[in-house]
């Protein structure tokens, strides 16, 4: 009985989707663990409900076990059930009838097909009252009607469609998701940064004692590129040690193995590329770190070859608040790469530079109004840059804001929860929407929520 209902409402919904809408639906390609590529289409919420009527032919092959079971019970029901089952079979071959005609424009009983559904209403809530059981089956199916008695409502209120026309632009469609399969041309998935900016912080995502599983390696970071190359959306990077010094990075295909500590790689710098301060940044498969006090490195992952850069301005008087040596620091986010430091002519105030990744170059900067040294942290997310510091020992606040594309800034307050005082890295990344943060040898992470 109940697959009879999904029949029913597949088919006049197939022949009722407007067709701008499947103009409008659109298609972006993303990456999956194994290097397939994954489409995701977005339709319109007014189009064909294909998600819910696959979500509704499980429940229905559930639910026909289950109504099976629970037959014996329904004597009381029997002389009613015979009714409705004979008003769906007709309603099947009406249903039937549209779907095949050829007919340029249908004409279809909204009125009609209406009630109908609100009878299917009634009797999934008799069939449940006197099976006597409280079963989330029914209660999903019951809302399922619902929605479809909404849609159908909706529809009501489009133009009739030709359906000549629907398949074409449904043969488009499919064409569109091939094509998106054999593009090359790959996207990661980003975020947009269309609000006006970040609004408030998850609570903190404890994952785990840092991969060394050591108490004392504290001051260190855990990141993902922020602009992946294909097939490397899912890597996970750590580096730490007992020293503010950096000696090797370890990478990580996936969370899994982050968790497990099964790295794929390690990168043990050459003694004279060991690096500094722990405030490095993962893009575009390059690991670009701070050497001594002012030079940028880059470690190309794909090739092991490093390369760097000085900022002479950069000045090793000026740490953040938690760790000493902390004089670079590096951030990805939608907008491209930086780095953040002070200098003295900024009296110690940080400074935001746009880096060049081809050059490997400062493009551009920006002076902020945060004293480096009473900031825990700093980091950027659509082309914002963020200051963090301390308000008790368990909390930390957000209390500054540069927008690098309006030169604004603004003082605020946003809290949020630390699982251990001090931590010794902090950035965004913009394919996740999270701050990933190295807290006292830690893991943790948050969501962050956009206005
Ligand atoms: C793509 O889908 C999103 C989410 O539904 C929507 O906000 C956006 O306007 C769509 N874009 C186009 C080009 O239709
Ligand atoms: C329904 O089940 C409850 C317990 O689950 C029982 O107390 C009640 O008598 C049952 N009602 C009928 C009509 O079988
Ligand atoms: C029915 O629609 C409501 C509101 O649009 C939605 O929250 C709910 O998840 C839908 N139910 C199902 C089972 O799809
Ligand atoms: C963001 O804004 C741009 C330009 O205003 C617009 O084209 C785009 O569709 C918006 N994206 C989303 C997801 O809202
Ligand atoms: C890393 O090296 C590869 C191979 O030479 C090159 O294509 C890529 O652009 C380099 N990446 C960066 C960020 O320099």
């Amino acid at each position: 009985m109940f697959s009879v209902l999904l029949l029913l409402l597949v088919s006049p919904a197939l022949a009722w989707i407007p067709i701008e809408d499947w103009e409008s639906g659109n298609v972006t390609a993303s990456e999956g663990d194994s290097g397939q590529c994954l489409c995701h289409v977005y339709l319109p919420d007014t189009t064909f409900p294909a998600d819910r009527v696959e979500h509704m032919q499980q429940i229905s092959k559930d639910m026909i076990i289950e109504v099976e079971i629970q037959m014996n019970k329904l004597v009381s029901y029997e002389a009613k059930l015979e009714v409705y089952l004979k008003d769906l079979s007709q309603l099947t071959l009406r249903v039937n009838m549209l779907e095949s005609s050829t007919n340029k424009y249908i004409k279809l009983d909204f009125e009609l097909l209406r009630i109908e559904l609100r009878e299917f209403e009634a009797l999934v809530s008799q069939l449940k009252e006197s099976l006597n059981v409280s079963s989330p089956l029914f209660d999903s199916l019951y809302t399922e009607i619902q929605n479809m008695t909404m849609i159908v409502n909706q529809l009501e209120s489009y133009d009739k469609s030709n359906l000549e026309v629907i398949r074409i632009e449904f043969a488009k469609l499919q064409k569109k998701l091939e094509d998106c399969q054999q593009d090359q041309n790959f996207k990661p998935d980003m975020g947009n940064c269309n609000g006006t900016g970040i609004m408030s912080l998850s609570k903190p995502h404890v994952i785990q004692l840092n991969a060394h599983l050591s108490g004392s390696y504290v001051a260190g970071g855990w990141a993902k590129d922020s602009k992946p190359l294909r097939g490397y959306e899912s890597m996970y990077v750590y580096g730490a040690h007992s020293t503010t010094r950096i000696y090797d990075f370890y990478l990580y295909s996936n969370y899994d193995k982050l968790i497990l500590r099964t790295e794929f790689k390690r990168i043990t710098c050459q003694i004279a590329w060991i690096g500094l301060g722990n405030n490095f940044a993962v893009r575009g498969h390059s690991i670009y770190y701070q050497r001594n006090t002012n030079e940028m490195c880059k470690n190309n992952v794909t090739t092991d070859r490093y390369d760097y850069r000085v900022i002479s301005e950069a000045s090793g008087s000026f740490s953040y608040a938690y760790y000493s040596n902390q004089f670079l620091d590096f951030a990805g986010d939608e907008n491209g790469l930086w780095v953040m430091y002070a200098s003295d002519t900024s009296k110690g105030k940080i400074i935001v530079a746009k880096l060049d990744e081809k050059a490997f170059g400062v493009e551009n900067k920006w002076t902020t109004d945060v004293y480096k040294q009473l900031a825990g942290n700093a980091f950027m997310a659509c082309g914002v840059m963020y200051a963090t510091r301390s308000v008790d020992l368990t909390t930390e606040e957000i209390f500054y804001s540069l927008d690098t594309k309006t030169g604004e800034e603004r003082h605020f307050s946003i809290p949020f929860q630390k699982f251990q005082e001090k931590y010794s890295y902090l950035d965004y990344n913009p394919t996740d929407q999270k701050l990933y943060m190295y807290n006292n040898g830690y893991y943790v992470s948050y969501n962050v929520k956009f206005n």
